[in-house]
């Protein structure tokens, strides 16, 4: 019998670079162990993980859900500091009018936003009570809306929408409006130079784990941890 021996999977730059173009990035998403080291660049850490473990216990989101949270957040921020890099070096090499510059290019504002989101995202949870009535956002909001209460059916309303997103409450720095947006993905329909004020995430994984398909209960367990203290300080 033949003895096979298993060798590490090593790709050259060209095969990294003909892989990546394939289908969408498919060495984004399967590929996650192949690092820059082993297609010869030198990989920068532009951006690092935050650690939001603090959030742990939070009642409503078990410890499972969000440690999945956490660690998908970490794959944004190491596919985010791999497309800067690769994407610097190809521009060094001169191939930024190919293809393949042009589709990680594409790419890198989903990835960018994945990672940015969710840090808005888990940095507007771990909050305990409501939002000051007499402090400047819910005056902000009622004026803005007619009332608190007409905002958050919007808002919540827009969280319920089929579709996988975001829903953000964003302030327009030049009127000072504030507008709920439904974002796809993330990258598609953010408002240009607007400040995002809160932020829900409604991809599945953010509350399947916990809710199966009631995303109305996992809204009224984020609305339950809302750190509006953190929220007001977002306003310009
Ligand atoms: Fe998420």
């Amino acid at each position: 019998m033949r003895k096979e021996i298993l060798k590490p999977c090593i790709f050259t730059r060209r095969q990294f670079l003909f892989l990546s173009s394939l289908g969408g990035m498919a060495f984004l998403s399967g590929q996650r162990n192949l690092s820059l080291a082993q297609v010869g660049t030198v990989e920068k850490m532009v951006y690092t993980a935050k650690d939001y473990s603090g959030l742990l216990g939070m009642e409503g989101f078990s410890d499972a859900l969000l440690r999945n949270h956490f660690t998908l957040y970490q794959g944004y921020v190491t596919n985010t500091n791999k497309l800067i890099d690769t994407t610097h070096q190809m521009l060094k090499e001169g191939k930024a009018s190919s293809p393949e510059f042009a589709e990680l290019k594409r790419r890198f504002g989903w990835e960018f936003n994945g990672m940015r989101l969710h840090e808005y995202y888990f940095e507007n949870l771990g909050g305990k009570g409501g939002l000051e009535k007499k402090g400047k956002l819910f005056k902000k909001i009622s004026e803005e809306f007619g009332s608190f209460e007409t905002w958050e059916k919007e808002f919540r309303a827009i969280g319920m929408m089929r579709g996988i997103g975001w829903t953000i409450l964003y302030e327009d720095p030049l009127t000072g409006k504030l507008i709920n947006f439904w974002i796809n993905e993330h990258d598609g329909g953010h408002p240009a130079g607007c400040n995002p004020i809160l932020i829900l995430d409604v991809f599945e994984h953010a509350f399947m784990i916990d809710y199966g398909l009631k995303r109305a209960d996992y809204m009224e367990a984020f609305f339950k941890n809302i750190h509006w203290k953190a929220v007001e300080k977002r306003l310009g």
